[in-house]
């Protein structure tokens, strides 16, 4: 029976942390080789990845405790090179939890592929042409994946839009598509470029693009959940939250940084699961300017216990089967830890790390602002460049230095001087 509550978990080894993530996820111990320095992704393997490869970037893996998603308790990976990111993540579940924890939802993974077409002369009348042909572009469209059909995905619709643009108006044929647990990039892409003659010749016009929309604006994962006032410090700090959030949805200055917060946590889930962070990215970004003015992504409000509600509702194009996510053994290792067997499970899981980890930043802003905690682990890394070697000379330099508010390279190499010269 898996359990994510794990209590005390930044004074256990890597050891120790390992063989928790082992007895509460389906990962076996031999399955974390896969995010060993020595036996990770291998050069090969990274040769068949991209072109021109020189070499491999290590990123820090780490996973967050106490979520608890629609009452399954589910330990999360995060690849991250950010600090505190994990640690809030989880202390944010952790609030969540003793309120039942994360409640998501998504829609059915649809993404659109859009084909372009110049030189229309009568672009109504191009439109309605095409909507009559709409049974045999599906069925078109559909022979290119028999695969997807078979397991309940494909073509769903056709929508034809008339974009008004610098020279002329140019008739976009979508295609809607159910991609199942792909990503569906390649899905999609592979059928419009099949259909795009044939919507030339119904449109009377020249296809050019014939590519997928990042604003994946009909594959929606959905995530709330409640705070509990007591536990985020007190009704002021609810207040204060709710103005905060007040603030990013009517400023885009703002809406950017406090967005900045959820995606730390999205990306991460997105990254260490080996899909592609720049189309959730995308789509993120459109949806946040879907009115017209960038917003931001979570709505915040107090309910009559005076405890905070929070809620998230986001595009997110990820997937199970394809891309990295099936050749990297580091995303699939992070998949198995996870348990989902569904490109939504997946979409509802990251929705829910998202909403935690922008809860977290704005309690923190709210609170003692987040100099304090970056400045611990900013001293951590001081002490290190410094020359300080061992977990106690580390802790002890960045300690003195954060008391002292002197978190400077002189002042580390002066105190990890005294240290060594008093034997301690
Ligand atoms: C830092 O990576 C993220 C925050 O700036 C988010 C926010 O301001 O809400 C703390």
């Amino acid at each position: 029976m898996v359990n994510s509550r794990i209590p005390g978990l930044k004074d256990l080894t890597l050891e120790e942390r390992r063989e928790i993530v082992a007895a509460n996820s389906p990962l076996e111990s031999a399955d974390f080789a896969a995010w060993d320095p020595a036996t990770a992704l291998t050069l090969d393997q990274a040769d068949h990845m991209i072109e021109n490869v020189v070499g491999v970037l290590p990123i820090p893996v780490g996973f967050a405790a106490n979520f608890t998603i629609n009452g399954r308790d589910v330990l999360v990976p995060m690849a991250t090179e950010e600090p505190s990111v994990v640690a809030a993540a989880s202390n944010a579940a952790r609030i969540a939890r003793a309120s039942g924890g994360f409640t998501t939802s998504s829609s059915d993974p649809i993404m659109r592929a859009q084909i372009q077409l110049v030189d229309v002369a009568d672009p109504e009348a191009a439109r309605l042409r095409l909507f009559e042909a709409r049974d045999e572009l599906i069925a078109t469209a559909n022979e290119q994946d028999p695969m997807l059909v078979t397991l309940g995905g494909g073509v769903r619709d056709i929508e034809v839009q008339l974009v008004e643009a610098r020279t002329q108006t140019y008739v976009v044929l979508h295609l809607i598509v159910d991609v199942r647990d792909a990503m569906g990039a390649n899905a999609v892409n592979t059928m419009a470029e099949a259909l795009a003659e044939r919507v030339g010749e119904i449109a009377q016009g020249r296809a050019i693009l014939r590519i997928l929309s990042n604003k994946a604006d009909l594959r929606l994962a959905r995530a709330r959940a409640v705070f509990s006032a007591e536990q985020l410090g007190g009704e002021h700090i609810v207040d204060d939250i709710v103005h905060a959030a007040a603030l990013a949805e009517a400023d885009p200055y703002r809406a950017a940084t406090h967005n900045k917060g959820a995606t730390n946590g999205i990306i991460a889930v997105v990254l260490a699961t080996g899909n592609d962070t720049r189309a959730v990215e995308a789509g993120i970004h459109s949806h946040a300017v879907r009115d017209g003015r960038y917003s931001s992504l979570t709505k915040f409000e107090k309910d009559a216990n005076g405890d905070l509600v929070a809620s998230l509702e986001v595009p997110m194009a990820v997937g199970l089967v394809g891309g990295a996510t099936k050749v990297h053994p580091g995303a699939q290792a992070a998949v198995k830890m996870l348990g989902v067997t569904t490109a939504s499970e997946l979409a509802e899981v990251i929705a829910a790390v998202g909403l935690a980890q922008n809860v977290a930043g704005l309690r923190v802003l709210a609170t003692e602002g987040v100099q304090r905690g970056h400045m611990s682990l900013h001293a951590r890394n001081v002490a290190v460049s410094a020359g300080a070697t061992t977990p106690e000379e580390i802790t002890a330099v960045a300690t003195r230095m954060v008391s002292e508010k002197a978190v400077r390279a002189e002042r580390a190499a002066e105190i990890l001087e005294e240290l060594r010269r008093d034997g301690r």
